[in-house]
């Protein structure tokens, strides 16, 4: 199984990702947040890659049960319902609810994934279950980082070498890419400790200094649950489970 690690966005097009399968992550915040959301009940999330598309999208959509949330500049969006932090995403406000959602690097990322055949939502929230279906899947695999600004992020590449170390446990019969192996020794060195990582990481810093703090201890749980989001027909929801775990399309379960 070939493992590539895309560093930014901006490495690539969207045509890059025609065949593939592509795990999508932006550790803080966006795809933890919409692991969150869903993890808490919402019915579907529709990622958009400009706040004008996000007003579109919100005004085609059924009313009172649509909410359009997202951020600039880590802080929720004037005239959106919800901002960009997991902790807003409660059962009770979001339960049963379509979300449009935009966020700076995060939602852009997974939208420009969207020629995959298949786009996977991760976070430390679920990394075991994303590396144990990744090893059932057993295809070769994109790891897009959804980074700062069209740039590197040390947080997203250690989540990267980390989803990699746990797939290395479970099967040797893994290539890695140049930033595969790059990603994995980052790891070795920023990843032993999450939530300093994010206080030394840029974007951590930022999100310290507007009050998010504790979102990084959020961001930082590790295998909150075992549900994996998928992009499909520019929707996001979560896989069907079978046996509590989440089950590989077209794939049978022996009982
Ligand atoms: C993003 O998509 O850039 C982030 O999720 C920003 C944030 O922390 O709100």
């Amino acid at each position: 199984m070939k493992i590539n690690v895309v560093l930014s966005p901006a490495n690539v097009d969207e045509l890059y990702f025609s065949g593939k399968t592509t795990v999508v992550v932006d550790v803080l915040r966006a795809t933890t947040t919409i692991i969150t959301a869903l993890m808490n009940g919402a019915k579907e999330i529709v990622p958009v890659g400009s706040v004008e598309f996000a007003m579109k999208a919100s005004s085609n959509m059924f009313g009172g049960q649509t909410l359009i949330c997202g951020e600039r500049n880590a802080k929720k969006i004037d005239g959106f319902n919800l901002g960009n932090s997991p902790l807003e995403f409660t059962n009770d406000v979001i339960s049963g609810k379509s979300l449009v959602f935009f966020t700076t690097n995060g939602t852009k990322a997974i939208v420009k994934a969207k020629y995959s055949d298949e786009v996977i939502i991760a976070s430390f929230l679920n990394i075991s279950a994303v590396a144990k279906y990744l090893v059932e899947l057993n295809k070769p695999f994109e790891i897009l980082c959804a980074g700062k600004n069209n740039s590197f992020c040390l947080e997203d590449t250690v989540f990267a070498g980390k989803l990699i170390a746990e797939i290395l446990t479970q099967t040797e019969d893994v290539e890695l890419t140049d930033s595969g192996l790059a990603s994995a020794a980052i790891a070795k060195t920023f990843g032993k400790n999450l939530k300093k990582m994010f206080a030394e990481s840029e974007h951590g810093k930022f999100l310290i200094e507007n009050g998010f703090e504790e979102d990084l201890k959020y961001c930082a749980k590790l295998n909150v649950t075992n549900d994996i989001p998928v992009y499909a027909s520019n929707i996001i929801k979560m896989l069907p489970r079978q046996n509590g775990e989440s089950k590989v399309p077209g794939s049978t379960t022996i009982s």
